[in-house]
């Protein structure tokens, strides 16, 4: 019995051990993988907008409310991912998004901010509010992505 919880409790201990080992090896790849499923998502609730923001489909205001306030949320995510450790991974990010970090960061931070003020406009009911500043938001994705992502 206690022979067995001993040799339970070691392979307790060595299987942590390895599991620690693989997270620390797995975690570039892992922050990867995570920042591109949050930009995923922003494809998702932003990009489906643009019929409506164009004019090309009904407006419908109760949409565009609800995907701004997962915006301005989806907003704040990424940015943690975007660490030098993962620079040596497969991804679209650019090596500038490493070596130029305050310019990056600007760019994640007006983004923020007009994510925010998109979620803003979304709840004061002014279509051409809304509009403008989806508009606004729109550029603030492809100024980061200009400089940092790499053409698809
Ligand atoms: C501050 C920089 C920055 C901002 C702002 C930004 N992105 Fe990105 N985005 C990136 C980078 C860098 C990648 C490449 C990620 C990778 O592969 O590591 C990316 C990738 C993507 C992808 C591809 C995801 C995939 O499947 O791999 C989509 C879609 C996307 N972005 C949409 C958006 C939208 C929509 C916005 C604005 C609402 C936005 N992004 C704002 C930097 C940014």
């Amino acid at each position: 019995m206690k022979k067995s919880l001993v040799a339970a409790g070691l392979a307790l201990i060595m299987s942590a051990g390895f599991t620690l080992e693989a997270a620390a090896q797995a975690r570039p790849a892992a922050l990867v993988k995570q920042r591109q499923a949050v930009m995923t998502l922003h494809g998702k609730y932003f990009y489906s907008l643009r019929p409506m923001a164009d004019g090309k489909a009904p407006y419908d205001a109760a949409i565009f409310a609800r995907n701004a306030a997962f915006l301005e949320v989806l907003s704040k995510m990424p940015w943690d991912g975007f660490t030098p450790a993962t620079a040596g991974e497969k991804s679209a990010t650019l090596p500038e998004a490493y070596s130029d970090a305050a310019k990056f960061k600007a760019a994640a931070d007006n983004y923020q901010a007009e994510a925010a003020k998109f979620a803003a406009a979304t709840k004061g009911g002014n279509e051409q509010a809304v509009k403008t500043a989806y508009s606004a938001v729109a550029k603030a994705c492809d100024t980061c992505h200009d400089s940092f992502r790499a053409k698809p």
